[in-house]
Order: C-alpha cells, then structure tokens, then sequence
C-alpha cells in the first residue's frame, strides 16, 4: 500500500515489454506502482525483477484481465478499496494476433483488450485522478494505426486480425484524443496523451507464425531497438513537465522505428473528430458505462 505522500500510477500490462521498463521508469520517478496484469504469478515475478534493478521500488500487484469486462470492474473494485487516487493510468497492454478470436461476449479480442478494456478502466477510475497538470492518462497506440479504420459495422474487420489490430491502435489514439477534447472542454487540467514506441521485439509477437515472424523482421530488424528504449514516449508523456494533452510521441529516428522521443506522425483520419466522438458512444454501449468527463 502506498504512504499517503506519495503519487500512484496504474501501469497495465506492466509484467513484460514496454510496460515492465514503464514500471521501472515510474518507480524510479518516485511513483508508487500499481501493476495491473492478467497473471498473478507473471506480475509476482517482475515485480521481483523490478526490485532487484531499483531497490527503492513502491509497487503493488492488482490482477486485471482486459478482455473480460467484469474482471476490469472487479480490479477498480480492489484498486478502490486500497487506494484514494490515482495520478497516472498507463493504458499499456495489448496484443496482437493475425487469426480471428473474440472474447466471452463475442467481441472481436483485440479491440475488447486493447481498446474497450481501457475505456471502461478509464471511466471507472476517472473520478479519482486529480484535477492536477501532472495528472496524466497515457494510450499506447502503434504505427499501425496508419491506414486503419473502425469498421463500426463489422469491428471483426471480416476476420482479417492483422486490420483488427490497426483498427485497435486506432481506437487506442482516437479515444487518447476524444479524452482530451473533452477534458479541455471541461477546464480540467488533467492531459490525456498518446504514444507508440516504434518497434520493439517483445511477447506481443508471441503469437505470430513462425514464418510470418521471421518476413517481418527481415524487413525492420535494422530499425528495431530494445523494450527499456521503446518505453521512453511513455515515460515522456507520463512524467514530462513539457507536454499538452492531445499530444502523441514516439521515436522520431529512421521510419519513426526507433530514436529519440520526438511528436510522432499521424493518419488523416485521426483530425475527424465525429469518428472519434462515434467511437466514445459506441464504446459507452458496448460497456454498458456512461463515461461523463
Ligand atoms: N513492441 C512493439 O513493437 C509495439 C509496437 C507498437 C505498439 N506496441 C504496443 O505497446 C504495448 C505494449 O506491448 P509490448 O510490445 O510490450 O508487448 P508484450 O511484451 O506482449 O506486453 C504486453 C502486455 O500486455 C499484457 N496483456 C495482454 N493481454 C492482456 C489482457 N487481456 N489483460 C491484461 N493484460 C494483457 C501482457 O500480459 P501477458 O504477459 O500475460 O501476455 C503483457 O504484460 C501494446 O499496447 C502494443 O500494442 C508495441
């Protein structure tokens, strides 16, 4: 449990990748670390590994599995019960699959994980983020959110799961966006920001074909760089004194892969915001949560 001085950040998917080295970069910022996995056993373990690279570390372990929206109102209940506020929610997880899955509800899994799950922890946990320009919610959204869509009316993007990623990450940064429309509108001082860290090998190509795996690396592998850097836009946008809500960082070195933390380049699509405003409403039904900012 947090001493009440200190400043709490949720980071989900925080046991491996991009959101372990976000873990490590916000206990070394001084935040105590609410670690929001799917495995218990997994979180146990990097929180261990966290340990031994900064001593210091504040954490705490709270199971959460994204595709499964009762488990998400299960984990707010838990972060309630032991927590006041929240500072900063980093909506890290993700997955990405090239075959078609949907979750128990039959919706198609990664936008349930990636997106709808994070709406909905987003909302529930809302009213405890103070009004406070330090108080920040960072998306992870992806380069592959170019040329993507929401395809409101097949969101399983007709099976293809490599469009229903990109149409994920989309969602990701479209609702990063909405958020701060709204919270502008509201005169909060909260910013709501979104990144992408590049490219970075890490477990969420786990469930790539083997052939697949290795045509896509063959094609990148010179631009790729590693979780601990790939975790940098997050941490600017989470900690950074010089940052607007609305922003969206990531590497600006060769094809934006890799590099410096720089404002990263957008798809067109992301200026409609009547597609974004489409996307909270239908986010709102799908979750069965009014989402008020
Ligand atoms: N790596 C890249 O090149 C890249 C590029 C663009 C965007 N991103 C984005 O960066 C973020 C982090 O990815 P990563 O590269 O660090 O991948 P990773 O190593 O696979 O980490 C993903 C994390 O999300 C967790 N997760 C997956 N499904 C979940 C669920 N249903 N409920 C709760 N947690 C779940 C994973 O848990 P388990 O360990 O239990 O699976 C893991 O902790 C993702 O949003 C991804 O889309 C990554």
């Amino acid at each position: 449990m947090a001493v009440q001085s200190e400043r709490i950040a949720i980071v989900t998917g925080a046991n491996n990748g991009i959101g372990f080295e976000t873990t490590v970069g916000m206990a070394e910022a001084g935040y105590h670390v609410v670690m929001a996995c799917r495995s218990q056993h997994k979180a146990e373990a990097a929180k261990a590994d966290v340990m031994k690279g900064v001593p210091s570390a504040s954490l705490d372990v709270i199971q959460l599995e994204l595709s499964d929206l009762a488990s998400v109102r299960a984990f707010t209940e838990a972060f309630r019960s032991r927590y006041s506020r929240l500072d900063v929610l980093i909506n890290n997880a993700g997955i990405l699959l090239y075959s078609t899955e949907t979750n128990g509800d039959g919706v198609e899994l990664q936008f349930a994980t990636n997106h709808l799950g994070h709406f909905l922890l987003t909302a529930l946990l809302f009213d405890m983020i103070p009004d406070d320009p330090a108080s920040r919610i960072v998306a992870l959204s992806s380069l592959g959110h170019k040329g993507a869509d929401i395809h409101f009316d097949d969101l399983s993007c007709g099976g293809d799961g490599g469009v229903a990623y990109g149409q994920s990450k989309l969602a990701c940064l479209l609702f990063g966006d909405e958020l701060d429309r709204r919270l502008r509108a509201a005169g909060r001082e909260t910013k709501a920001l979104s990144v992408h860290p590049g490219g970075s090998e890490s477990g969420l190509f786990q469930n790539v074909a083997p052939g697949q795996l290795a045509e896509m690396k063959a094609q990148v592998e010179q631009f790729l760089h590693s979780p601990e850097e790939a975790a940098k836009p997050t941490q600017h946008a989470a900690l950074s004194p010089d940052v607007e809500g609305g922003d969206y960082y990531g590497p600006i070195g060769p094809q934006e892969m890799s590099g410096e933390v720089g404002n990263a380049t957008r798809d067109p699509i992301t200026e409609d915001a009547e597609i974004a405003k489409r996307l909270w409403g239908l986010s709102e039904t799908m979750t069965d949560q009014a989402f008020s900012v």
